[in-house]
């Protein structure tokens, strides 16, 4: 494998990530931004967001003098044959992608370009950027480059694994693309054992949308299948698992029932492919659906947590979990916001709590909700537990004790962490989604 020399421009979640994993596989590699502050943190070894394994790869390859960091595009740039833009893509009001950074990193490279390079978008972007890239770049810079399309699958939490053991690597050239350049990026990813997926620019921008969308679709379609079960008495649980047993379907099937998506892309991808489809003329209803779905879960949840406690106003109510998912400080779209706001409206007393997302949550929250580092000290004298987030640790939860301390011994499970049959055993009024008959269940 011939070692390159890469810049990262946007050391953000994809951009950090990706610049310490290249460094892990043996490259040169330079992470950029315009914060200072970050890039400061950066080189002290402190990463501005919590992922399992990252500073710790970060240490090991700026040790190994793979891996630097800058906010000098110059020097970032200096030398360097592959540009990886990971800048942010963040919503307009309309749900379209705003491209405000994209197109300012792009216009502050091609000042800088020598000659030769290959500028690669790895963010989601709208279908059609990468011709904007060449664009942007040949109105300001008459030597040759490249644009490749290498779309990012990083699953927070696992984002390491997701990048060194991808299920596939897609990579999108332009129409004249030279051999040198598909070998250079392939080279980049020579240690990993992945198939490659080789397109045009803009097969290479839907997929990444087409990949985040299906998995929406997915998790709307259980979440479906849990209000039908709910009415009939069956339990989605089983019903997933016979599902994910048909291997058409898969055993990582993203079907487990809850409160919905959330997080960085999902929200995000699905409503900017509704806004891309439409500009384009289709009109892409299905997706309309996925959205309504999602949001319906969380008005699900608190209706059940309003059958357990039907006069909510004033009365003590814990969250346990606040991020969008586990092992993730992330609360960016988190379905814990929506549930927050609507026990809000009905006069609830929140107690949060969270292993790592409290900081985050505190800047969405304010002080309208008081939060424990205990999860016993947010369930002490509440009259409900929510599950939002199945972080392990509340699976282990003392249930004895929770009962205990709870005012009521009622729970909502919005992930499904607990047997039914056990927790209504041990005296829980307890309601989860999509399993079994809820009418019938008797609130003391
Ligand atoms: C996702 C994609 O998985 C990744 O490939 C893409 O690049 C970025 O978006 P991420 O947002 O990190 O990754 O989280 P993911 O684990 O996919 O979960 C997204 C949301 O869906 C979470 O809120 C999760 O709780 C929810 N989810 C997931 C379900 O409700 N049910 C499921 O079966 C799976």
């Amino acid at each position: 494998m011939k070692k390159h020399s890469i810049a990262i421009i946007g050391s953000g979640y994809v951009g950090l990530v990706t610049g310490a994993c290249f460094a892990k596989l043996g490259h040169a590699v330079t992470c950029h931004d315009i914060d200072k502050r970050k890039i400061r943190n950066l080189q002290k070894g402190i990463a501005p967001f919590f992922e399992p394994g990252l500073t710790s790869l970060i240490k090991e390859t700026v040790k190994k003098g793979n891996l630097r960091f800058s906010s000098d595009l110059s020097e970032a740039l200096y030398g360097v044959s592959v540009i990886f833009i990971t800048v942010g893509t963040p919503s307009n009001k309309d749900g379209s992608v705003d491209l405000t950074y994209v197109k300012a990193a792009v216009k502050d490279i091609a000042s800088h370009m020598r000659g030769g390079e290959i500028l690669v978008s790895k963010s989601t972007v709208p279908i059609g950027t990468s011709l904007l890239i060449r664009r942007i770049v040949s109105k300001r810079f008459s030597g040759k480059f490249s644009v490749v399309s290498n779309p990012e699958f990083l699953q927070e939490a696992v984002a390491i694994k997701a990048f060194l053991e991808p299920d596939r690597i897609i990579m999108g050239y332009e129409d004249l693309v030279t051999p040198k350049v598909k070998k250079t990026i392939k080279d980049l990813y020579a240690k990993v054992k992945a198939p490659i997926i080789e397109t045009d620019n803009r097969t290479a921008e839907l997929i990444k949308y087409a990949a985040n969308v299906f998995l929406t679709s997915q998790i709307s379609f259980i979440n479906s299948i849990a209000r039908l079960c709910e009415e009939i008495g069956a339990d989605v649980e089983l019903v997933a698992k016979a599902l994910k047993a048909d291997k058409r379907i898969g055993q990582r099937a993203f079907i487990n029932a809850g409160i919905g998506y959330g997080g960085l892309c999902f929200p995000k991808d699905i409503r900017a492919l509704i806004r891309i489809s439409e500009r384009i003329g289709y009109k892409f209803k299905f997706l309309d659906v996925v959205e309504e779905v999602n949001k319906e879960q969380r008005a699900v949840f608190v209706e059940k947590m309003k059958r357990l406690v039907p006069k909510i106003r004033g009365k003590k109510i814990a969250l346990l979990g606040l991020s969008f998912k586990p092992k993730t400080d992330d609360m960016r779209e988190a379905p814990s916001i929506d549930i927050v706001k609507r026990l809000q409206k009905l006069g609830a007393k929140i107690h949060a709590t969270d292993p790592v997302a409290i900081t985050n949550a505190k800047q969405i929250f304010g002080k309208s909700i008081t939060y424990h580092k205990n999860p016993y000290s947010a369930i002490k004298g509440a009259y409900v537990v929510g599950i939002i987030t199945e972080w392990p640790q509340y699976k282990k939860l003392n249930l004895q004790k929770v009962k205990r301390l709870l005012r009521l011994p009622n729970i909502v499970d919005g992930r499904n962490i607990y047997e039914p049959d056990k927790m209504r055993r041990a005296g829980f009024n307890y309601l989860a989604m999509g399993r079994g008959y809820i009418r019938d269940i008797k609130v003391k």
